[in-house]
């Protein structure tokens, strides 16, 4: 697992314990985050291993059934440091290979619609010619998200915010989730190479509903515009804002709801009765963790 001490790449490097696999956790020498820590507790290899050497990388994949990436980041990491994983786990042999991608189906989007899927796009088109078995996991928007960093459900205003149509149906899963499917998907060796969930597929009005019943106050929608406005939107965010390294600039958070609202990604057919253990948890419980 690389990206084992993020926030997915825990909880799948958790769930993959749980159900009996044998876990080597690579992370970047001197990574003292107590996520480290949490991983050896729980029975997990961990490994200090340099991401700029692809022999150093194979020699860290050697023995290894699956590699699975949760790494996070722009070009750097996505594109130039999930070749030299890819290259360092063909290397080694090893037969599978799960990218860094968990998100709405970016196969179906124009280039330069949002550019962190522009990046998984880019990889995947490397990883599809290499002699490994992959598997994507796309999962749709986290829902998680809904409580803080997605600008919908606007729990002070009790509104929910939208843009376009309030009928399209959207894909929503918790990390936690994606996390189960995706250990599941890791110990599974006959996947196909995409592997879609969604914990719920909602409207906008789905999500009001979820808001009501989370909290038990009534919840209006309110619709901004077309999603012509909040193309203007972005462009205006981004031109004002000074370019930086962030992952998660605000307008990034703002292409990925437009791409949701215009429906292209939404993910069809759903793989969720594939491993039916898991247990999907819906919008409302997420709503109702927010305080
Ligand atoms: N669908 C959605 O709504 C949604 C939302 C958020 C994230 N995601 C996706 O979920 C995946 C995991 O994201 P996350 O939130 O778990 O990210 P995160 O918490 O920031 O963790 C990222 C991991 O990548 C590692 N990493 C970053 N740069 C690296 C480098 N240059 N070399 C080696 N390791 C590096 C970090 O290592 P250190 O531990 O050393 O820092 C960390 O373990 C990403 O693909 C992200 O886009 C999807």
């Amino acid at each position: 697992m690389a990206g084992a001490a993020g926030d997915l790449g825990f909880r799948i490097a958790q769930a993959l314990l749980t159900r009996g696999a044998r876990v080597r956790a690579l992370v970047r020498p001197g990574n003292h985050k107590p996520a480290v820590t949490a991983l050896q507790d729980l029975g997990a290899e961990v490994i200090e291993v340099d991401f700029n050497s692809v022999t150093a990388l194979t020699k860290a994949c050697a023995g290894a059934a699956c590699v699975v990436s949760a790494l996070s980041g722009l070009r750097d990491v996505i594109v130039d440091g999930q070749k030299r994983l890819l290259a360092a786990a063909v290397a080694a042999g090893v037969p599978r290979f799960i990218p860094s991608d968990y998100s709405i189906d970016y196969t179906k989007l124009p280039n330069g619609s949002n550019r962190n899927l522009d990046l998984r796009r880019e990889f995947n088109q490397r990883l599809d010619q290499a002699p490994i078995q992959a598997t994507s996991i796309l999962n749709g928007m986290f829902t998680n998200l809904l409580t803080g960093q997605a600008p919908v459900v606007l729990f002070g205003l009790k509104r929910v915010l939208y843009y376009g149509d309030a009928d399209q149906l959207l894909d929503f899963t918790t990390i936690a989730n994606t996390a189960e499917f995706t250990a599941a998907a890791a110990l599974d060796p006959s996947t196909p190479r995409y592997l879609r969930v969604a914990g719920e597929v909602a409207t906008v009005r789905g999500l009001q509903r979820a808001a009501n019943e989370a909290t038990g106050e009534p919840f209006k929608l309110l619709r901004v515009g077309g999603l012509w406005v909040l193309g203007t939107l972005i462009k205006v965010t981004k031109t004002l804002m000074p370019a930086s390294d962030d992952v998660f600039p605000p307008w990034q958070g703002m292409q990925y709801l437009h791409n949701m609202f215009t429906g292209l990604p939404k993910l069809t057919p759903l793989d969720n009765a594939r491993y039916p253990t898991i247990r999907w948890t819906p919008v409302r419980e997420v709503l109702a963790t927010k305080k």
